[in-house]
Order: C-alpha cells, then structure tokens, then sequence
C-alpha cells in the first residue's frame, strides 16, 4: 500500500473508532496525535458536517464596524444545542466582537471553524468592567477550532497603557493592567484542538488553556510585538496531557509557557521568535507549591529571544520540577539559550528565603546555534540545588567576538561534548532527602 493509502485506511478507522467511543476522548486524541506525527505535512482529517450554522444567517454584518457579538452568542447556541454542529466564521468578513463566553457542555463536539476574521473593540473602555478574557471557552468536552482565518485582539491601546504605568496613578494603573484579556481562553475543557488559526495583537496572553486536559495544537500562529507586555503565545496552567507542533509563534513574552499543575506536554517544531523563548515557571510566587513533570521540548528553533530554553521559580515556593528534556533545539541570537533561574525576581532585590522548589532530572541534549550574552546561566538556589542535570553536545558560539562563559551555580549532574560547568555528584544538602512530605509534589 502507498504511504497516502495507508494513512486513509488510518483516518477511516480512527473515524469509526472516535465515533465509537465519543467519551473516550482521550484514546482518541492519542491515536489522532500518532497520525499527524506520522505525517507532519498534512491536517488532520476532520468532516464540515451538514449541521453548519453560520454567524451571518444569524444577524452577523461582517463589516468590520458592526457589533457583532450577539449574533456570535447566538450562533454558539444554537450550535451547542445540536448533534454534531459547525459553527462557521465565514471568509471574506471581518466581525467585530466583544468579550464572549462560549459556555459548556454541548450536545456534541464543536467544529468552530474560522474562514473570515474577527477584531476585537479598539478601545479598552469599550470593554467589559472586567473582560479578563476576549473569547472566553469554558467547559467544553470535544472542541476544534479550525480555519485560515485571524482573531486580532487591537492590543496596541493596552500596551500604550503599559508604558505610561509611571506617569498616571500607578495603582489604579496596575489594577487596570491587571485586566488585559487573553485573546482566547479554554477553561475545565476537555480533547481539544486548534489548528490553522492566527491570533495577532493581543491584549496579553493569545491562547490560554487553564484546567483542560487532552489538547492538541498544530500548525497554529501567534503575531504581536516584540515588546507588546504580557503577550506569551502559548500559556498553560493545570493541564495534563497537550501536544503543540509545527507553531509559528512570535510574541512579546514566553512562546509556550508551561505553569503549575502541567504534566504530559510535548512540544516541537515550533518556530519561536521574537519573544522570550519556551519556559517552565515562573513558579512558587507567593510561596506557593508547584508541580510540573513529564515535559519534553524537542526539534524547535527560537530566534531573536531573550531566552531559549528556560525554568524560573521564586524563592519561598515549595514543590518540584521533575522529568523535563530540551533536545535538538538550534538557536539564534538567543541571550540566554538555556536558563534556570531558581531566584526569580520582578522587583530589583528579593531577599533570599529557604525553601524554594526543587528542579531535578532535566537533560538538556543538542542545544546549538548562537547567543548574545551568557550561554548557560543555571543559578540554582542554595537551600535547594538542582539535581540530576545532563548537559549534552552543547554547542554555543557567541553572535559576536565575545565569548562568555557559562555560569552554574548549585547545579549537580552530568555533561558530555561541549559545556562543562555542573558538579558532579549530589550536593550535601540533596532535596530529594531534606524535603518534607509537604513540600514534595
Ligand atoms: C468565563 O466563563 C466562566 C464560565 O465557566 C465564567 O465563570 C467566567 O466569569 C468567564 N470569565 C470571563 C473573564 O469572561
Ligand atoms: C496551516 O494553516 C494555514 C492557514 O493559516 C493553511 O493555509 C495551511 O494549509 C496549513 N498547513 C498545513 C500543513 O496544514
Ligand atoms: C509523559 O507524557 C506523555 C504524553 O506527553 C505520556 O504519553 C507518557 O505516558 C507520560 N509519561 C509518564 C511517565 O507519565
Ligand atoms: C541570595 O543568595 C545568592 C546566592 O548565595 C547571592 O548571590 C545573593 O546576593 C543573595 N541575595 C540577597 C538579597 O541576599
């Protein structure tokens, strides 16, 4: 059988299997995952079933002044009543829409799919008291969101804001900041997908997933400044078992950052840059426990970032970084390629605390290309040394005639061909025997 025929007789029986065990999301999403690595290339198959219901047969204009939100409310609902629904976001319109949620369960899956484009209001008072989120996704079981089209979030009057934070009342001001919507967010939802989409200018993060689990990213695009505040492309919280490929992400923050409460994420072939590279944290604010394992970043390039591969914890926080890989990442004018801060800070000095969350059993393997300021910067805390580090053909050339050496600090592990900075052995104050049973993840 031909490559392209086998595949076929694959998407057939995925078909038939997803069918048959609709609540079984999970199997379903990792078979899916199996097809689209065996076949980078392509999209994954899904159907644009006869049950199509389209924003503009509901009252959207589509001109681009319009407020459009209401048609968008009730077009949502009426799809999350039906067996099997496409909502469509048809080509060659441009919707204005406000903050929305799109509330959960639904009959059935959703095929969101976005042909045209949607903008966001321009100015900030135009939105909610407290809009948080732009498009606000909440406890959906089985959701893809699909389409060339564009969501653009018109952030640039939130980040203006954000460069006067001195000159007006800075609490007030702060408080305000507080509020910039994520472009669109998915909360306690469950198997699902985004593909083809772009999002561009957001307010602050572009695509947020809190709580969900079983997630599927491929092929998508983010598009905001290099200094537009906030704006990570990827940003996960509590979510368990995600898969992001073949992204192209430029953002004025971290391209994919992976918070507390993650495990099972895989991510590669992402194109990152500008931004500030692929982060782990920052975690344990406020001394708070924080959890993350079972991480592997892979076959990626950052370029014209402040960090490549990056873990940032504050002091204080308790909990644990564990099981985590970096490999095959090529980098260009990257500052810091590969990063751990265990001494995170946002203010000019943080006094030093003793406890603080303990990173162990991170390989980094691959690591090539070029930086502008320090190839290897692990400064790990004192009271918890990190554990387990493999440093492994690291190949890093400086962008111009200044070499800088690598900088380790409490760090404990092995390294082969290349950087030579960590301890060997384990540390005389070793985490894994001085954490208390509540400390521990
Ligand atoms: C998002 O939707 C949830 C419903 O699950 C709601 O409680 C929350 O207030 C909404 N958030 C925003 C910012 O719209
Ligand atoms: C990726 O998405 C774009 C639209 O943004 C689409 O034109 C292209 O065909 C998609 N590529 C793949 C490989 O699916
Ligand atoms: C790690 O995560 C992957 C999914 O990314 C999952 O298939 C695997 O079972 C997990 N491994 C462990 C030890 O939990
Ligand atoms: C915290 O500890 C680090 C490492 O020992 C040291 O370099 C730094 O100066 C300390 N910071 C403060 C504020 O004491």
């Amino acid at each position: 059988m031909s490559s392209s025929r086998i595949i076929y007789v694959m998407f057939v029986v995925i078909l038939v299997f997803g069918l048959r065990n609709k609540c079984l999301g999970a199997r379903d999403f990792k078979i899916r995952s199996l097809v689209a690595l065996s076949s980078p290339n392509s999209t994954y198959h899904y159907d644009v079933d006869s049950n199509v219901v389209d924003v503009t047969t509901l009252g959207a204009k589509g001109d681009g002044e319009t407020d459009d939100t209401k048609a968008f409310l009730a077009v949502w609902q009426a799809a999350c009543e039906k067996d099997s629904a496409t909502l469509l976001i048809p080509s060659d319109y441009q919707f204005l829409v406000g903050p929305l949620t799109f509330l959960g369960p639904c009959k059935s899956n959703i095929l969101f799919k976005v042909d045209g484009d949607v903008i966001a209001p321009v100015n900030p008072k135009a939105w909610a008291s407290k809009p948080l989120n732009w498009m606000n996704f909440s406890k959906l079981n089985g959701i893809t969101i699909v389409g060339d089209g564009t969501f653009d979030g018109q952030g640039a009057a939130w980040w203006k804001n954000s460069e006067q934070e001195d000159t007006v009342n800075a609490k007030v001001e702060a408080n305000y900041q507080s509020l910039r919507p994520t472009a669109i967010r998915f909360y306690g939802s469950y198997d699902v997908t985004v593909q083809d989409i772009t999002i561009r200018n957001t307010p602050q993060f572009h695509l947020k997933f809190d709580s969900c689990t079983s997630l599927y990213v491929f092929n998508f695009t983010t598009s905001s400044p290099a200094n537009s505040p906030n704006t990570d492309g990827i940003h996960l919280q509590n979510s368990e078992d995600v898969e992001i490929h073949h992204s192209t992400l430029a953002c004025g923050d971290d391209c994919v950052s992976i918070q507390t409460g993650c495990s099972g994420i895989r991510v590669h072939n992402i194109n990152c840059g500008p931004g500030h590279g692929i982060s782990i944290g920052s975690l344990g604010k406020d001394r708070t426990k924080a959890c993350v394992s079972n991480v592997s970043v892979y076959d990626s390039d950052i370029h014209d970032a402040s960090n490549g591969v990056r873990i940032k914890t504050w002091q204080g926080g308790i909990g644990q970084v564990k099981s985590v890989s970096f490999s095959n990442i090529e980098v260009s004018n990257v500052k810091v390629p590969i990063n751990v801060d265990q001494f995170y800070c946002d203010k000019k000095v943080c006094s030093n605390q003793t406890s603080g969350v303990f990173i162990s059993d991170v390989t980094y393997e691959k690591i090539t290309g070029t930086y502008s300021q320090t190839p290897v910067y692990l400064a790990c805390s004192d009271e918890m040394p990190c554990t387990d580090l493999k440093l492994i053909n690291i190949e890093l050339e400086p962008v111009g005639a200044n070499e800088n050496d690598p900088f380790c600090w409490n760090s404990y592990g092995d390294q082969e061909n290349g950087v030579e900075c960590l301890q060997p052995g384990r540390p005389p104050n070793d985490p894994s025997h001085t954490q208390s049973p509540d400390e521990k993840c």
